[in-house]
């Protein structure tokens, strides 16, 4: 372990200098060069391209002097590979859903090195680039999120096609969702394989479920993920947008680190998940659109309610909005460091 990086550091519950921060999303559109860059290339292409992912994953830690890079790319990559044609519009769609029995046994778990080379080849390029500056983390959707685009085609409200099939069709559902965790396994596993020193699964629709069904159809996938990945040795961190008090589910379903949205305190979260486990987030990403003066509050708020104990990373509760004003960002990151430099409860 590079044990002079506060973000790894922190991972591991140990000790830091300060608070380390990144932002998920970090690279996105309220970044000028990112916009400079999409102006002459897709997203895909950016995405597929190791040279252009590279230059827009250094652009945040460059620009706002972040604790950690985040390999850019996208949660639907891998589902590519496994035979759906994938384009941005720029929400993500997939022209041919899996809904049928023919559909899911179609699916291929391809080897990552054959079908996404570019982002294993993005990975070393980056460690190289980085020099050990700060750690770089790769990432993945857990498997109930990728099967809810995977079965919908597209983001939705209420995932109205994916409920019906785990409700009408739970065993179909089942063996998308093994399928899915197997492929993720080899996708994962080939990005620490890379060089990614952290990897970062994104269940941004988990939540969406009663925890009963969170239970049922969500922890066993994202355990059994968890602890393939375990044997890599980097911390991984579990994000379950909307987790609520589901977050000892969570927990049981594995990750070094739990990560956060803005719905639960960080104090109460952490007493909910106990002392064994480090805590990734939670300010609310629309804070960022406001003023200095509340930004700063809210980050002596959150600060405050980790109380100084160990194992935490500070983020947002989801990703950036394309609307923050760059100079606010970096605002953040200056105000988390200062304020955990020289904290005062
Ligand atoms: O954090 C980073 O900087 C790394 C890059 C990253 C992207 N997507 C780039 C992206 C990461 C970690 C993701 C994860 C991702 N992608 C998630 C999980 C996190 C979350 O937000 O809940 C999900 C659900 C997706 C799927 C996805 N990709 C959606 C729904 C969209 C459209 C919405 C939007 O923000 O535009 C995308 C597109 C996307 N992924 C963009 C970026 C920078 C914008 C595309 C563009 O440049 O036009």
């Amino acid at each position: 372990m590079n044990e002079s990086s506060d973000f790894l550091r922190a991972c591991r519950g140990l000790p830091v200098r300060r608070t380390p921060v990144w932002l998920m999303r970090q690279a996105g559109r309220y970044l000028p060069e990112y916009r400079q860059v999409r102006s002459r290339y897709g997203f895909l292409e950016v995405c597929k391209t190791p040279e252009l992912a590279v230059e827009v994953t250094l652009q945040p830690v460059d620009l706002l002097g972040v604790d950690a890079a985040i390999l850019f790319s996208d949660i639907l990559v891998p589902v590519e590979a496994m035979g759906l044609p994938l384009a941005f519009t720029p929400a993500p769609v997939l022209a041919q859903p899996v809904r049928t029995a023919a559909a899911v046994a179609a699916l291929q778990v391809t080897d990552p090195e054959e079908t996404t080379p570019f982002v294993l080849e993005a990975i070393r390029l980056l460690r190289r680039a980085l020099n050990g500056r700060v750690p770089l983390i790769g990432f993945g959707g857990a498997p109930f999120t990728l099967a809810c685009y995977m079965i919908e085609g597209q983001g939705s409200r209420q995932f109205l096609t994916v409920k019906r099939m785990m409700y009408q069709e739970p065993d179909l559902f089942r063996q998308l969702l093994d399928k899915v965790t197997e492929a993720s396994i080899r996708y994962l596993k080939a990005q620490a394989a890379a060089g990614a020193e952290a990897i970062q699964i994104f269940d941004t629709w988990g939540g969406i479920l009663s925890p009963a069904d969170y239970q049922r159809f969500v922890l066993p996938f994202s355990r059994r993920l968890f602890d393939a990945l375990a044997d890599t040795g980097v911390p991984l961190i579990h994000f379950v947008k909307g987790a609520g008090t589901m977050l000892d589910l969570v927990r049981q379903a594995g990750g070094t680190v739990i990560g956060l949205d803005w719905m639960i305190g960080l104090d109460r979260a952490r007493d909910l998940l106990g002392p064994e486990v480090a805590v990734q987030g939670n300010l609310d990403p629309t804070v960022l659109l406001g003023s200095r003066d509340g930004i700063a509050r809210e980050v002596q708020r959150i600060l405050t309610e980790n109380a100084g104990r160990p194992g935490h990373i500070f983020n947002l509760g989801h990703g950036i909005l394309p609307e923050v004003p760059v100079e606010n960002a970096r605002f953040l990151v200056d105000c988390v460091h200062r304020w955990s430099e020289n904290r005062v409860d």
